[in-house]
């Protein structure tokens, strides 16, 4: 082997082989490896090598052995793999391959805690381990992803002006990739920006199912919206969806009615409920996907508990659009909301700024909102806290409202917008029911009170079985 390999990236399944093409294409030269199984992946990296101009000065390898041998040292390899059993067999396998001060990037959706642990591990044996969320599906990994990076800064900054070179670059310019801090901060960081994905995608799923009620469907309304400051990459493809037509209408209502998802939303939605974060939206989100996948029992209770037979009124489309734009910032809120409590919880320190600048560009979340976003966190985490929201607030809260009634008269499911709408009511709400749910624990379980003259007291009871009273 005459010259060597600046990277090496595993695995050439869309995600790694998308993303060769764009490190190729910036003049790093490369290495690239995809395992043999008889019969079903056979040459396949020599196949990439061909297919692709830009590959064809890359070294293929079906043999993990040379192929760490053809790379400099330190060696730097990107891993493009599933998550779980699949990049654990080919961290196992590097593991023994490879010499203190090469440094490994998994670049799949790995769940953060084990990041955490593997670069724990890998450390041990003085090897970096960086875990990197990749955002903006097989378009981003070609054109430019947004890059979330996780685990120790020396390593980061020995891949970092590569790693610029082939992140998506948003309006300013900027390499929309960002360092989080140690450990699985980086896939932390992609996940909160899935768990914001699900909401985003269903309020469009419900502004969807709302023009569906209308005699013919103002389908151009998702175009014309996207002329205005709500647009957004999924508001975009949701534009052109909805241009898809067939002999029987819209293409896309030949499409099963169910959902399925890979995990990262559920995780943000557990990670949330873990640290008493309110993410209701994602959850909600979440929810209609599992909902939705209930088909049989949905045409069951279909047939059973009719909707009224009743017409709906025409929803107002201005209203739509409003209520849209303030659900959209409650969603964010949520999670930039998330991003912070996980700081305190595991020790990370960014700013929420360069969270939302990762996500400005190349990403699935990427929109004119999070440019503003970026701004605004740069001086507030809170977003509600923002002279921009309350404007939003006040010029968009009765729209939401009205969606909300429309919607309950001729039951049409928005749990999102609901959520956002129900939200947005208990955060401005100064006096809670909070301390009902502190009596009813108290009388059936005897957990204790927190009185208001004494917050920090919880040791008395209420009057109730003759337990002990306050006094
Ligand atoms: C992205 C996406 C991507 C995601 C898939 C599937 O940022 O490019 O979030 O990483 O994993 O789109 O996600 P679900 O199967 O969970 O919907």
């Amino acid at each position: 082997m005459t010259q060597k390999a600046g990277w090496g990236i595993i695995g050439m399944g869309v995600m790694g082989t998308s993303l060769s093409r764009n490190f190729a294409r910036n003049g790093i030269q490369l290495a690239l490896y995809n395992q043999y199984v008889k019969g079903e992946e056979e040459g396949i990296a020599a196949l990439r090598c061909s297919q692709y101009p830009e590959l064809h000065s890359a070294l293929a390898f079906e043999d993990i052995t040379s192929f760490v041998k053809a790379l400099e040292r330190p060696r730097k390899i990107l891993v493009m793999v599933p998550a779980g059993k699949a990049i654990q067999s080919v961290l196992d396998q590097l593991g023994v391959l490879l010499s203190p001060g090469d440094i490994i990037i998994d670049g799949g959706n790995s769940f953060f805690e084990a990041t955490q642990q593997r670069e724990e591990e890998f450390v041990k044996a003085g090897i970096s381990f960086l875990g990197m969320g990749v955002s903006g599906g097989e378009e981003g990994a070609l054109k430019g992803p947004a890059l979330m990076i996780g685990g120790q800064q020396t390593a980061f900054e020995m891949v970092a002006s590569d790693l610029a070179l082939v992140a998506a670059k948003n309006q300013k310019g900027q390499a929309c990739l960002g360092h989080f801090g140690k450990g699985g901060a980086g896939h932390y960081v992609k996940m909160v920006h899935n768990g914001i994905e699900y909401a985003e995608m269903q309020l469009l799923a419900e502004v969807y199912e709302c023009l569906l009620t209308e005699s013919t469907p103002s389908w151009e309304l998702f175009q014309s919206w996207q002329q205005t400051e709500s647009k957004s990459y999924l508001l975009g493809i949701t534009a052109d969806i909805v241009s898809y037509q067939s002999d029987n209408g819209l293409f896309i209502e030949a499409i099963l009615d169910k959902t399925h998802h890979k995990g990262t939303g559920s995780w943000s939605s557990i990670s949330a409920i873990s640290q008493g974060s309110p993410a209701s939206l994602m959850q909600a989100a979440l929810n209609a996907r599992f909902t939705a996948s209930q088909k049989a029992l949905r045409v069951e209770l279909a047939a059973a508990l009719p909707k009224k037979a009743e017409k709906a009124s025409e929803i107002s489309h201005e209203n739509l659009k409003k209520a849209y734009d303030l659900a959209r910032w409650i969603n964010h809120h949520q999670g930039f909301q998330l991003l912070e409590f996980a700081q305190k919880t595991y020790s990370w320190s960014f700013p929420l700024a360069e969270a939302a600048k990762s996500w400005t560009a190349g990403c699935i979340i990427q929109s004119e909102l999070m440019q503003e976003l970026t701004k605004l966190l740069k001086k507030e985490n809170n977003l509600l806290r923002t002279p921009a929201f309350i404007k939003v607030y006040q010029e968009n809260s009765s729209a939401l409202s009205e969606v909300i009634q429309w919607a309950a008269q001729y039951q049409i499911p928005i749990p999102v917008f609901s959520a956002a709408w129900n939200y947005l009511l208990a955060i401005k709400q100064a006096n809670s029911s909070g301390h009902f749910i502190q009596a009813q624990r108290d009388y059936f379980g005897g957990h204790g009170l927190e009185w208001k003259e004494d917050e920090n007291d919880s040791s008395k009871h209420g009057p109730w079985h003759g337990k002990v009273n306050r006094d």
